[in-house]
């Protein structure tokens, strides 16, 4: 066969000449029915993908049973699994529960639809991540997204072998978690979105909900209270801690200006800063980073930093270096954006967002080596490739342009991390992120019409080995795997644009 639909592409791909497997109703799963729930993962894969449903057997099978055979081993790097095909079975073995369950996702991509029945090709594939964070991020706060939608946004990451789902919580449109603490902050803070959509926020149940279903799909939560700008919101709640807006700084075409003590429903930036070196600003931002410490199980806590136009340099210095130093306090690992590389001060370890462009400007690079000069990493967002709102192409209703005009695939895939930020080497980048940022996107449809398949580039980017390292890892083949992925898209429910710049497979 040609290369098999496979993104993020594998570490190592071997075809084999030998028939492949038929996938019927006699065939069965073994193996781990364990509490990772591979097996219900499996089940409902194919069930989706081809109506079949595959019975689990817990216990032996017969010699002539067809089977595909779970385990987790311990074998190989975390979240490394071995996928082997052959006209008589299949087996997908994790080193561990993460590892069973993108050899899972894999298998899905694998299977092919013909006149006579469903197949999966003869195979051996042997496959570790590049990068130990891959993540998304979704805007809940410009436009809010449900529960549901959230969910079906990182089972869709999940199935592209992501790891974690940034939240980017709060902005100057919005505050969108319950605290308990600060119980304003959602009573007078959340109604408002951008154009005057309604708004929403997670109760804490919400919250966790969210979190046990990414834990579910093997993805960490991110969550990210963005400070000490992108704060116009908070000054509705709590007006003492919020500086009077920067008028003029936030300006975006035809926006309104901000009005302190009211709803902002523009999309500008960078008007809007706390108040810093007061007492009633500590207690706030001590309040909401504790509670949010309490809620989060993963290991990080992101406080933002970007943009703060509104916020004079030794002021904002102050205030990421003690932000940073309150979230390792509490136990976790601050991240920001790459603006609090500024700070001489930061906590050792912070992690720096990187946002700047494939090609650095304006000393963004600067801010990443400081960040990794202190004992941090540095995660990839290089906003003219993997920022996901970006219009794929100027006719494109939705997206934004200001990441050096619209961003196609060919652009979203054509990056090499390594290659971004001169003077890092691999051990100080921690990972990459494909944020999506939402002024212009309402709801699921268009989530997947900015996000697909622009978010296929960057799961490559964060789990494949370097571009040209192996076969198949550059964009003609690329082009070719992410077209073949569009009748498993379909059948998923998602709703992709179909991109001239591929050929698909529905
Ligand atoms: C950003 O795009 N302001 C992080």
């Amino acid at each position: 066969m040609t290369s098999a639909p496979l993104v993020p592409l594998p570490a190592s791909v071997i075809h084999d000449d030998g028939a492949p497997f038929a996938l019927t109703p006699a065939v069965r799963i073994t193996g781990a029915t364990d509490a990772t729930d591979a097996t219900g993962i499996l089940h409902r894969l194919v069930l989706t993908r081809t109506g079949l449903h595959l019975a689990a057997v817990a216990g032996p099978t017969t010699d002539d049973d067809p089977v595909i055979e779970l385990a987790v081993d311990g074998a190989g790097p975390a979240e490394s699994y071995r996928l082997s095909v052959d006209e008589h079975g299949v087996s997908i073995r994790g080193a561990d529960a993460a590892g069973m369950f993108y050899g899972v996702q894999t298998l899905g991509q694998l299977i092919a639809g013909s006149d006579r029945g469903w197949t999966i090709p003869a195979v051996r594939i042997d496959d570790a991540p590049r990068f130990a964070y891959r993540g998304v991020m979704l805007d809940v706060a410009r436009h809010f997204h449900d529960v549901a939608t959230v969910t079906a946004y990182l089972e869709r990451a999940a199935s592209l072998k992501f790891n974690v789902l940034h939240l980017h919580l709060t902005d100057d449109q919005g505050w969108r978690l319950e605290l308990t603490r600060r119980p304003e902050l959602t009573a007078r803070a959340s109604a408002s979105a951008v154009g005057g959509a309604a708004g929403g926020f997670y109760s804490q149940a919400d919250y966790r909900a969210i979190i046990a279903h990414a834990a579910a799909h093997h993805m960490t939560v991110v969550p990210e209270f963005d400070m000490p700008g992108h704060t116009h919101a908070v000054g509705l709640a709590y007006p003492e801690v919020a500086a009077a807006p920067v008028l003029g700084a936030g300006d975006a075409a035809g926006d309104p200006q901000p009005v302190a003590g009211e709803a902002y429903t523009g999309m500008g930036v960078g008007f809007s800063s706390l108040r810093i070196g007061e007492s009633a600003t500590d207690a706030f931002v001590d309040d909401v980073l504790t509670e949010l410490a309490e809620l989060t199980p993963g290991p990080y806590l992101h406080f933002g930093g970007d943009e703060a136009h509104g916020t004079p340099a030794d002021e904002f210095a102050a205030f990421v270096a003690r932000a940073s130093r309150i979230v390792s306090q509490l136990g976790k690992t601050p991240i920001a954006w790459h603006e609090a590389g500024a700070a001489a001060d930061l906590a050792p370890g912070t992690i720096g967002q990187y946002w700047g462009f494939v090609s650095p400007t304006d000393g963004a690079d600067d801010r990443a080596r400081a960040i990794v000069a202190r004992g941090g990493r540095v995660i990839l967002s290089p906003a003219d490739a993997v920022y996901l709102d970006m219009k794929p192409d100027v006719s494109s209703r939705l997206g934004l342009t200001w990441a050096n005009g619209p961003t196609s695939l060919e652009r979203a895939y054509s990056w090499e991390p390594l290659d971004v930020v001169d003077g890092l080497v691999e051990s100080d980048i921690l990972g990459v992120e494909a944020p999506l940022w939402s002024e212009t996107v309402h709801d699921l449809d268009d989530i997947d019409a900015l996000a697909f398949p622009r978010i296929a580039a960057a799961a490559e980017a964060a789990w494949s080995p370097p571009s040209g390292a192996v076969a198949a890892r550059d964009w003609p083949a690329f082009r070719e795997r992410v077209g073949g992925l569009g009748a498993l898209w379909t059948t998923l429910g998602i709703r992709f644009p179909a991109s001239s710049e591929v050929s698909w497979t529905l």
